[in-house]
């Protein structure tokens, strides 16, 4: 299946909301430590309902916003919700960035960049549209560390790339992106209900979930422009 196929499902079945609401537990303590000065122009890259780069606009005065999704249901969703004329969605891959050279401050990325049927041309693509100094704030829940995450592959058809930790820094690094950060962030905002209500639907133990949520949480690899 398509990217485009799954995810204007999604979107039309309002699960880019669902995916805001949840994605923001860590998506938000990630957007607060991006370096973004008023002005500046930042790309959402698979923005889905297109909230994080909206975040942006509110806190730091961004300048310009561009969410980028390859489903067009998404884009137009996420367009839906704003009228903010420095706001902008397109519809494009991770393959090739419709953006020039040296173009953007900062690119922003939750739960989508293993999506990249190339990770690593993806990884060079940021890189190539990036000014010197620029950050790309990579924040992803499917990684190798974290166990819990394995299975999602056997839901979705588009094949998904897991990397551990290191392979996300080494990868960063061959693109010509410095790594200046890594780090997990726990949700702790996720209702983990008592002892007593386990086995739930997806949680055999409530220490798996524990684990999931308040120990693993969010990867997030931040790489710079030299
Ligand atoms: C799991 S959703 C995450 C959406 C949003 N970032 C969030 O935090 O809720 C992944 C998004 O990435 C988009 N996506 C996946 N693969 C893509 C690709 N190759 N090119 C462009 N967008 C892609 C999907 O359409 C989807 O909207």
């Amino acid at each position: 299946m398509s990217v485009r196929a799954e995810f204007d499902e999604w979107a039309t079945s309002g699960r880019d909301k669902g995916m805001e609401e949840r994605h923001w537990h860590t998506a938000k303590h990630a957007l607060a430590r991006m370096p973004v000065e008023p002005g500046e122009t930042v790309l959402d890259l698979g923005c889905g309902s297109g909230y994080a780069g909206r975040a942006l606009r509110d806190t730091n005065d961004a300048g310009r916003l561009y969410g980028l999704d390859g489903s067009p249901e998404m884009a137009r969703n996420a367009a839906s919700y704003t009228d903010d004329p420095n706001v902008g969605y397109v519809v494009g891959d991770f393959d090739a960035l419709p953006f020039a050279d040296n173009s953007i401050d900062h690119v922003w990325s939750m739960e989508a960049f293993y999506y990249a049927a190339d990770p690593e041309h993806t990884l060079e693509e940021i890189a190539r549209i990036l000014r010197p100094g620029g950050t790309f704030y990579c924040a992803v829940n499917y990684y190798e560390e974290n166990v819990h995450s394995h299975e999602w592959q056997e839901f979705i058809e588009i094949e998904m790339t897991r990397w551990d930790r290191t392979e996300y820094r080494e990868a960063f690094r061959e693109a010509g992106l410095h790594v200046a950060e890594q780090d997990t962030i726990p949700d702790r905002e996720i209702t983990i209900p008592a002892a007593a209500e386990f086995p739930l639907e997806d949680w055999d133990t409530r220490e798996a979930m524990v684990e999931r949520y308040r120990e693993f949480g969010t990867l997030l690899t931040v790489g710079v422009t030299p």
